[in-house]
């Protein structure tokens, strides 16, 4: 299947989507306007239906953009799900903050302002029941370890992009050489979790490509 055939049942399985209500549609919209990357409805889709049959009480996001899919999680969950998310821009963080504000979520979603590298280090272990991966592609592989610690037994550790529009599978001369770089270490993260012992993983071709893996 080509790209356009991919792009084309993408855009069909969205049609079906409904839009998310009032405030969370209007910070969807706000981010892609502003070229925010957030996540894609189809990924969205899948991630609620994670979200509904595993029931996390507590819940890490790696990549807060302006708190999207944090507070999309937490509008799945209620009040008794408990999320931290950590975001290295300043800018993007703080209005995070302030559209969880609005939207009256600040109990229930706690945004670290650092990198990742060295936020997750001073989490404690065994604490999350689910871990949202959705930051730095070329990093996924560096954060594994710390992620793999922080979850509980059991836990959902859910990585989006990992195919990065399907520009992953391409050869390796037909892509610029920073890519050729963040590629190959998806690919390297890729065969890990596909090898580990200590995960059970599955690769989807849904949105952008995303990996699911249960920590054993
Ligand atoms: C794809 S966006 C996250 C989208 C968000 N999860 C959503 O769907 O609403 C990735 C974010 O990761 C952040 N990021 C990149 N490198 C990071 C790092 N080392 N530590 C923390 N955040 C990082 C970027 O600034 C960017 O805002």
């Amino acid at each position: 299947m080509n790209r356009m055939e991919y792009g084309r049942i993408e855009s069909f399985i969205n049609s079906y989507i409904p839009e998310d209500e009032d405030n969370l549609e209007e910070i969807y919209r706000q981010a892609r306007l502003d070229g925010v990357p957030v996540i894609r409805r189809t990924t969205k889709e899948l991630i609620k239906t994670i979200l509904m049959m595993k029931k996390p009480d507590s819940i890490l996001e790696i990549g807060t953009a302006v708190g999207y899919s944090a507070l999309f999680m937490s509008k799945i969950m209620g009040e008794s799900t408990h999320i931290t998310t950590i975001e290295l821009d300043k800018e993007r963080a703080h209005t995070a903050m302030a559209n969880i504000e609005r939207l009256g979520r600040s109990q229930n979603i706690y945004v670290i302002n650092a990198d990742a590298s060295e936020a997750l280090k001073e989490l404690p272990d065994a604490s999350y029941d689910l871990i949202f991966v959705d930051a730095a592609k070329g990093q996924y592989i560096n954060y594994y370890e710390e992620v793999l610690r922080l979850a509980k037994k059991d836990a959902v550790i859910i990585s989006d992009n990992i195919l990065q529009d399907g520009e992953v599978l391409e050869s390796h001369f037909t892509v610029e050489k920073r890519n050729r770089t963040i590629h190959d270490r998806i690919r390297e993260y890729l065969y890990l979790i596909m090898h580990d012992d200590r995960v059970e993983s599955s690769i989807l071709s849904v949105g952008d490509g995303v990996s699911i893996s249960i920590k054993k």
